[in-house]
């Protein structure tokens, strides 16, 4: 074999193939730092962790075996300090880069997960805004080729109930879940955690989790418990053949060119179930 064909072929089998892109956008008024905990083993083309200054807008691939992985926003970051106290919300340990084992955010912090489907089996992509734990930022996931935007872009830290609020310098920083926030503590297991003799969707309902219609009701297409996929507006899909790129916003209701700006073409108003 040639060396120009050897490279060729070596360039082929080792590198993935860039199918996907996440474009991240700041639309909050304030410096947020968004961090990225990835699975697999493959890895998009960007840091687990960046700054970005209010209106920043930062794009990456994915390689199209990426698998899946989490994107959240930090706030009041300081990474002067140890790891897992940098941030108001949402720290991570290693710093600005979070760290590619147990680099995951502290709750309460809101999070875009995603698992990407497989051409091969024609699995599709799976997505969701999660409120499992907890919130700290607004945020909307957008997905190309029509697919249904998943979203929490109320502010749910303004009216946090008592109990579940995370003070920082200035007031509520974030709004824990019932779970992280320690209500109840049956042995036999919590109905707000999902765990112990609730760890099936039909023992733990969502009218045994404590607080559940303060985190769904203004974000309806959110995942607000651990077993929230029976709202069937939790879990969202989008066909593999779509291979959709995916925009996730922070403060989305701030920015005036975002599409959750429209009133009745609005895509929160889609009717498409997963
Ligand atoms: C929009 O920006 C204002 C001013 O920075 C901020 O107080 C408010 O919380 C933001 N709205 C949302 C939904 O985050
Ligand atoms: C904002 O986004 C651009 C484009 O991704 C990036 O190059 C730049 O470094 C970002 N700005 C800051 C201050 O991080
Ligand atoms: C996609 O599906 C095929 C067939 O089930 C499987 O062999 C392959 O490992 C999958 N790829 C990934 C990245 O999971
Ligand atoms: C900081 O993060 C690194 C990388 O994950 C870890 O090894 C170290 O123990 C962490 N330090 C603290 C104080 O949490
Ligand atoms: C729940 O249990 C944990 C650990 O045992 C304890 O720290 C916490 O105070 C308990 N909370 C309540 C409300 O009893
Ligand atoms: C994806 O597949 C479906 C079902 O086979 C088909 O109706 C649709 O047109 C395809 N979409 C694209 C973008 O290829
Ligand atoms: C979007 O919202 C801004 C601020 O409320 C408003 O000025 C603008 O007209 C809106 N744009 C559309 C297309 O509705
Ligand atoms: C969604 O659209 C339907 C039909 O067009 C309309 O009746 C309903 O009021 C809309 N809901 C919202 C929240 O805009």
């Amino acid at each position: 074999m040639s060396q120009k064909l050897f490279a060729a072929a070596f360039l082929i089998s080792s590198y993935p193939v860039w199918a996907r892109q996440i474009t991240v956008t700041n639309s909050c008024q304030y410096t947020i730092w968004p961090a990225m905990f990835t699975g697999g083993t493959e890895k998009p083309s960007v840091p687990t962790g960046w700054e970005a200054p209010a209106g920043n807008t930062t794009t990456f691939a994915v390689p199209d075996n990426w698998v899946s992985g989490r994107i959240w926003g930090r706030t009041d970051c300081d990474f002067s300090k140890p790891n897992v106290s940098s941030c108001a919300t949402g720290a991570c340990n290693g710093g600005l880069l979070c760290a590619a084992v147990g680099g995951t955010g502290i709750p309460p912090v809101t999070v875009a997960e995603w698992t990407l489907g497989n051409a091969t089996d024609g699995s599709p992509d799976n997505y969701d805004v999660s409120l499992v734990d907890g919130f700290n930022i607004p945020m909307s996931v957008v997905p190309t080729g029509g697919c249904t935007v998943a979203s929490c872009t109320a502010n749910l830290n303004t009216n946090c109930p008592a109990p579940l609020q995370l003070q920082g310098s200035g007031g509520v920083v974030g709004c824990k879940s019932a779970c992280a926030a320690g209500l109840d503590n049956d042995s036999a297991g919590s109905p707000n955690c999902c765990t112990g003799s609730h760890d099936v969707p039909s023992t733990c309902p969502p009218s045994g989790v404590q607080y559940y219609s303060y985190f769904k009701d203004p974000c309806p297409d959110s995942y607000a418990y651990a077993y929230d996929e029976s709202s069937k507006t939790a879990l969202w899909t989008c066909p593999t053949n779509v291979t959709a790129d995916y925009t996730v916003t922070f403060c989305p209701s701030n920015s005036t060119s975002s599409p959750l700006n429209s009133t009745s073409s609005s895509p929160l108003n889609s009717t498409s179930t997963p």
